[in-house]
């Protein structure tokens, strides 16, 4: 392998995760989101490489892949001509500079500093005696709009002599047009100059809507220093480049042309530039002059000065990045983790980031996820939702409710997400596809914020479901549905039908629990978490996610008899259909049976591939909790039974797959060792497995699967197969992606499934290993976060979009420190190591529980390790609580947390003792 040029690790400024970074153009393939709650979608490198979109049909910089990240010449740029042999690009990008990244020592020197959520690029060119510092950001605004501030800077004893440009060129249409009629489009292009730039108003759009009449207008615009409006513009990108130039080498720079447009022109049918002349400056020794570059999108042609008049000067930009700064760290203000370590603490703020930037990107819109067209998934709703109860609680429970809506009545849901809360739209395929994992989320989910607020009686509020020609669980097509029946699911008498969330969430289970294959696990079907297991769906089976439902099911049992005494109610109302799932009161059949199992569940579906009775039934909540549980432990003995593996090395762990041989696909194979990591994280997380034997899945785990040099476990062994009976991941490189990569999101699954099950060193000890691999940016390449995944080479991916990092912030609180929900009651159960407690012996947690400022502080004075500390003694706002111990976990009850002034902040103090003090 070529060697790598060495670079040193981004470096934490304060405590509010603002860091820097040197020579960060030496490393290929970074990029900073840049985005506001509005919609406006930016990514940026730090040779100010990337895009600025509000959706797939509306970009103003052409879509950029993370491999077109290396050929930035379609950037935003401002170049300096200095004399007739010098053209500076103050962001690094032409094709003199190019050059300069491969010498050890050079002219130039470059720092990204960035924090939430701006990026600012500092350059200096010593021999020309120049520096330019490129701030940008997204207001936190209605506008759709980036703003860059250039402040170029005479580092010479001499006086500076230039003339500056800026250019962004403007692609101004959809992501389809990239190869779709990528010339033709720019035929519908409209080009006008005003007072401060240029604007692309498209006659039309050609895009996967046909052809329509466009409304919406792209505009680059820039001010000098206190709005002192440019020279011109060269508008027409063919213009600003000239014959045989390029954009790091434009001819109307080079040669300083002077033949640019004036205000009140309009060109058509070009790809236009966003090229704008401001007039020569002069510069004495250490004097600055600064630029505001402003780059919008706007529906309709309206009033272009408005941008001019909110963002137009240095003071009105300065301001605006207040605003910003303040905005997001009031965002990120409701989580806070301190320990030993302040550069982890640091780390994970930006962590705490990364779910509210899935919300405004969901799976796509920054370089590496270049597959999305902007929506999201169902699990990715309901998993983001879970770090969004705590980071934005207050909104989540409407979140939830409205998420509901798309579950269909057997059980699967809709796949097509809109982009308004609760809209789900009809898949028109014929050949749809059904997540088997899919219903077992909205419970994991409910329950968390159940446990969060108390708040019981949401399970009995009444939803709709969603309906579409899609029955059996994507294996029929219901007939008699079309466009005019709607999608919401109706009864007999035309009405549509509402039942409780509990509804929902039992359909969802008994649905799975019926649906098994061969070998009496859930089926497969079009694939479960790892969406790359898509081609077993005739025999294949996932034991892993069976575990999950199973774990579910058991906790589902035990939240309906807390339901029972709280809301002093004996019975709850279910549609009539279901009686049949609930077989223990009905008609029992035998669960070893999957020939009963899919006849019952066929039957079900018979009942309800139209409409519904829209009747209902009362059924005994000790009753239907009995069945639930007989369920779970079904499940539970199964798979101990059925699904554990022993190999030739005397190593043991649960078969997670069965493929679409139906062959199990883990244990001893001619090419290896088969094993994956889903397969045990489910079985340890919800208690199928006992100590005993997980302390030897984590010794299979360690043995198979931990490698440090992905820093984490890898999802899987290396197969050596493209596993066609199985899905398309085996497709991909051995250790990328789903194909083996330390995966991080199952990786941090099983570091919660570790804490849950009392093995905290153990989980700790992979916390730690990512960590530390991110961190090391010579091997992870990446900025603050947590990537999806860790690549054969180290290199961390996928960046910022990934559901591991809700799954760390809910691992972090509710495991690691143990701060936690239960059924509104705040719950505290530490699980840090030694090595966590700082010099002071302290780590705490801030949080809002319940509407209130928490501020839980473990005080481990005789420095304990995990397992030799207990909880001695509690304290809020400096008075002594009554030591209410369960198992080991302090319990503050709800009452007294309701009492809690909400705008102060609350401290607990948790003193640890030894354990047998
Ligand atoms: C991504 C998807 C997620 C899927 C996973 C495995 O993971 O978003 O829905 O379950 O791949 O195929 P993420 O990194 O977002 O967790």
């Amino acid at each position: 392998m070529v060697e790598k040029i060495k670079n040193s690790s981004w470096n934490f400024i304060g405590k509010s995760g603002e860091f820097t970074l040197e020579n960060p153009h030496k490393t290929s393939g970074l990029y900073f989101p840049l985005a506001n709650e509005n919609g406006m979608m930016s990514s940026i490198t730090p040779l100010l490489a990337g895009d600025i979109k509000i959706n797939q049909n509306a970009f103003l910089m052409e879509p950029v892949s993370v491999r077109s990240l290396n050929f930035p010449a379609n950037s935003r740029n401002f170049w300096l001509y200095i004399d007739k042999d010098v053209a500076w690009s103050a962001a690094g990008n032409s094709s003199d500079q190019m050059s300069l990244s491969f010498k050890e020592q050079s002219e130039e020197s470059v720092q990204l500093h960035a924090g939430f959520l701006w990026q600012k690029v500092i350059r200096e060119n010593t021999k020309l005696g120049v520096r330019s510092e490129i701030t940008n950001f997204v207001p936190v605004s209605k506008h759709n709009v980036e703003l860059m501030k250039i402040t170029i800077t005479n580092t010479n004893s001499e006086n500076l002599r230039f003339t500056p440009t800026a250019a962004v060129p403007i692609y101004g249409r959809s992501a389809d047009n990239i190869r779709d009629h990528r010339h033709v489009t720019s035929l519908l292009q409209r080009i006008y100059t005003d007072e401060y730039g240029v604007r692309v108003t498209p006659t039309l759009t050609f895009d996967e809507r046909g052809h329509r009449i466009n409304t919406i207008s792209y505009t680059v615009q820039a001010v000098e220093g206190d709005g002192i409006t440019p020279e011109g513009f060269f508008p027409v990108e063919e213009d600003f480049i000239g014959e045989g130039g390029s954009l790091q080498y434009p001819e109307a720079v080079i040669k300083n042309l002077t033949n640019y447009c004036k205000e009140g022109e309009e060109i058509d049918g070009y790809d236009a530039m966003g090229a704008i002349r401001f007039k020569e400056c002069e510069l004495k020794p250490g004097e600055s002059s600064s630029y505001i570059v402003i780059m919008g999108i706007r529906e309709n042609n309206s009033d272009s000065e408005e941008f001019i008049k909110s963002y137009g000067s240095v003071a009105k930009f300065e301001s605006e990045l207040d605003n910003n700064k303040e905005y997001w760290e009031r965002k990120l203000y409701n989580l806070n983790f301190s320990s030993s370590n302040e550069a982890f603490d640091s780390w994970m703020k930006w962590v705490e980031l990364q779910p509210i930037m899935r919300r405004i990107y969901g799976c796509s819109f920054l370089p590496h996820h270049d597959y999305g067209r902007g929506g999201r998934g169902w699990r990715d709703l309901w998993q983001d939702c879970l770090a969004l109860l705590l980071l934005e609680p207050a909104p989540v429970r409407e979140l939830l409710y409205n998420n509901f809506i798309g579950v269909r009545f057997d059980g699967s849901n809709a796949t097509i997400i809109g982009t308004k809360p609760g809209e789900f739209i009809a898949d028109r395929n014929n050949i749809s596809r059904t997540w088997m994992d899919h219903g077992a989320w909205p419970f994991v989910t409910t329950k968390l914020y159940l446990d969060l607020s108390g708040e019981l009686e949401f399970l009995l509020v009444e939803q709709e479901y969603f309906k579409d020609k899609q029955c059996f669980r994507s294996k029929a097509v219901d007939h008699e549905w079309n466009d005019s029946y709607g999608n919401k699911q109706k009864d007999h008498s035309g009405k549509i039908y509402k039942g409780s969330i509990l509804e929902h969430i039992l359909i969802q289970h008994l649905t799975a629990f019926y649906n098994v294959g061969m070998h009496n696990n859930m089926r497969l079907e079009g694939a479960d978490w790892n969406d790359a297991f898509d081609m077993a769906d005739e025999k294949g089976e996932s034991v892993a996610f069976t575990a999950l439902y199973g774990s579910n099911l058991l906790e589902l049992s035990e939240l309906l008899l807390k339901l029972k005494d709280k809301l002093e109610i004996e019975s709850v109302e279910i549609a009539k259909e279901m009686s049949i799932l609930i077989d223990t009161i009905y008609d029992s059949i035998d669960y070893n049976s999957v020939d009963e199992k899919n006849n019952l569940l066929r039957k079900y579906f018979e009942l309800c591939t139209h409409d519904v009775s829209g009747e209902k039934i009362k059924i005994d909540i000790d009753k239907l909790s009995f069945d639930i549980k007989k369920k779970a432990e079904w499940i539970m003995d199964h798979i101990k039974a059925k699904e554990l593996i022993k190999n030739s090395e005397g190593f043991e762990w649960f078969n997670g797959y069965y493929d679409n041989d139906g062959k199990a696909l883990e244990g001893d194979f001619e090419t290896g060792t088969r094993m994956t990591l889903t397969g045990q994280v489910f079985p340890i997380m919800g208690g199928v497995a006992d100590k005993e034997l997980i302390e030897k899945v984590i010794k299979s785990v360690n043995r198979y699967l931990k490698d440090p040099k992905v820093g984490g476990i890898r999802l899987n062994t290396d197969f050596k197969e493209v596993k066609l009976n199985m899905g398309r991941g085996f497709g991909f490189a051995y250790g990328h992606k789903e194909n083996g990569a330390m995966f991080s999101h199952m990786t941090i699954m099983y570091i919660n499934a570790l804490y849950k099950r009392g093995f905290a060193k153990e989980g700790f000890e992979i916390l730690d290993m990512i960590y530390n691999h991110c961190n090391d940016f010579e091997k992870s390449r990446i900025l603050p976060g947590i990537p999806e995944y860790i690549s054969e080479r180290g290199r961390g991916m996928y960046n910022y979009l990934t559901g591991s990092a809700s799954w760390l912030l809910l691992t972090m609180l509710n495991e690691v420190y143990g701060v936690k929900g239960f059924l509104g009651d705040l719950m505290l159960e530490p699980k840090l190591v030694k090595a966590q407690f700082d010099g002071n012996s302290t780590a705490s947690a801030f949080t809002i529980f319940d509407g209130r400022k928490i501020n839980v502080e473990y005080k481990n004075e005789s420095q304990l390790e995990y397992g030799e500390y207990r909880i001695g003694a509690v304290t809020l706002n400096g008075e002594n609580l009554e030591l209410k111990l369960n198992d080991g976990s302090f319990i503050l009850d709800k009452n007294i947390i309701d009492k809690l002034l909400i705008n102060e902040e609350h401290k607990i103090v948790v003193y640890l003792v030894g354990i047998n003090s």
